[in-house]
């Protein structure tokens, strides 16, 4: 069922499809206060470490099952592992990503919403009246939803035209518009009057706010901004072709996705810095305080459209890599189209969509042990999900997978030179490191 199947064109197409699914609003409104609030360089140095030793094995790991089994996420475990219950961490995966759209997908009508607001002029130069319209278009029933239709079904209708045509096309256009946007917010930024304290805040390194906190932090957002865990890296890997190497894609992935989250740093706390705001977390940064900065810039105006569009691309390219999952499992299980698999997932994901974003407003009272629809799905995503699926998929590459089957993938079958220490190294880690800190940080985040 799984013939015919498409392939990335060739090494660009993987890396921006990949990078595009990595980079996100993780990295653009997380990453900048993270590092900030965790001892700036400090915090840096401690994420790059975790990236090289942890999260990079376990994106070739990733790596390694998908384009090994040249299937989808449910396929891929059934096929390495034939007889066995594995297949159920795919099915993990596709709950995973399912729900986590349904969520992004609701931001990302925002976005879109205040794409428009900011193309037509109509943000104003101040925080409160930037807030009221924030909060009036959340809490309302209808608006939020039609713009949440257009983004979902909008992904789904990229996905529907293809992995080449679709997902590697849009991915070419957007991820390169998406670096220049941001590196010219970037050079704006850091010439306003006072910039420079932001520039400290991100990179002064202050080793006494370094604590064992620090490093599951830093540990959780490099999971995340990875997107590690959610059968994205085996679902894109399965369209590598089998002469691209596996191991530079997936060094170079994480390099760019760290590399980006620096420059967004760069576009966004110099300029708070400099309007003297509070480099605060979240939604409150990206819709309210920031579109105040923008219009207190001369030229301001291009820069907020150039932001919401940086916001926009970052968004879409993350949630195309999460619906593709879906599309690939029932199009290839069920013998459908990619249209008619984008129209019924996004279909689906849209009911839950409509019950996350009425959450924030109508159903704002209806709770579940304490959380909103939004935030329980986010919590039960990112704190339970998404780590019992890392978890499956490492051990699976660690101790499922042979060693000799690694080794054929890493090296392509042996035309590639890869000494015998770094296979132990990245063997020794999937096995016992990566396995550890996913269960450090799983305890720490339920516990904590
Ligand atoms: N990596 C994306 C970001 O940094 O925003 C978020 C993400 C996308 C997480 C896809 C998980 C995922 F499956």
């Amino acid at each position: 069922m799984t013939n015919n199947r498409e392939s990335f064109g060739g090494r660009f197409a993987v890396l921006v499809a990949l990078v595009g699914s990595a980079v996100g609003l993780g990295n653009l409104w997380r990453f900048p206060y993270l590092v900030g609030r965790n001892g700036g360089a400090a915090f840096i140095l401690i994420y790059i470490v975790i990236a090289l030793l942890i999260c990079l094995p376990m994106m070739l790991s990733e790596g390694i099952i998908g384009r090994r089994a040249g299937a989808n996420v449910f396929r891929s475990f059934k096929k390495l592992a034939p007889g066995s219950g594995w297949w159920l961490i795919g099915i993990g995966t596709i709950i995973t990503t399912s729900l986590i759209i349904s969520f992004y997908s609701v931001v990302g009508g925002w976005i879109i919403y205040f794409l428009v607001k900011s193309a037509t002029l109509q943000l104003s130069g101040d925080a409160t009246a930037n807030g009221g319209i924030f909060t009036s278009l959340i809490s309302s029933p209808i608006e939020p939803l039609v713009y949440t239709a257009i983004f979902l079904f909008a992904t789904g209708g990229i996905i529907s035209m293809g992995v080449k045509s679709g997902i590697e096309k849009v991915s070419k256009i957007l991820m390169p518009l998406l670096f220049v946007c941001t590196v010219i917010i970037a050079v704006e930024s850091l010439m306003l009057p006072g910039s420079s304290k932001g520039v400290e805040f991100l990179f002064k390194p202050d080793f006494s706010k370094v604590t064992a906190e620090t490093v599951f932090q830093a540990l959780g957002q490099a999971f995340f901004s990875m997107s590690l865990g959610c059968g994205i890296i085996i679902t894109y890997s399965s369209y590598i072709k089998k002469n691209e190497h596996i191991v530079t894609t997936s060094f170079i992935t994480s390099c760019m996705d760290t590399l980006f989250a620096l420059i967004a740093g760069l576009a966004i706390m110099p300029a708070v810095f400099a309007f003297g705001q509070e480099p605060a977390q979240g939604p409150g940064l990206l819709f309210v305080i920031l579109p105040d900065i923008f219009t207190k810039i001369p030229g301001g105006e291009v820069i907020a459209i150039l932001f919401f569009i940086v916001v926009f691309v970052a968004a879409v390219t993350s949630s195309i890599s999460l619906l593709e999952i879906d599309v690939a499992f029932l199009s290839e299980e069920f013998g459908w189209s990619r249209a008619k698999s984008a129209t019924i997932s996004s279909s689906i994901i849209f009911i839950f969509s409509v019950l996350c974003s009425l959450s924030m407003g109508p159903l704002k009272d209806f709770t579940i042990a304490g959380k909103t629809i939004f935030d329980l799905f986010d919590y039960v995503t990112a704190n339970i999900l998404m780590t019992v699926c890392s978890l499956g998929c490492v051990l699976f590459a660690g101790w499922k997978l042979k060693r000799e089957d690694i080794i054929d993938e890493l090296t392509n079958a042996g035309k590639l030179k890869i000494s015998p220490a770094t296979v132990s190294f990245f063997i020794f880690s999937i096995r016992y490191i990566a396995p550890a800190a996913i269960i450090i940080i799983a305890i720490f985040s339920l516990f904590a």
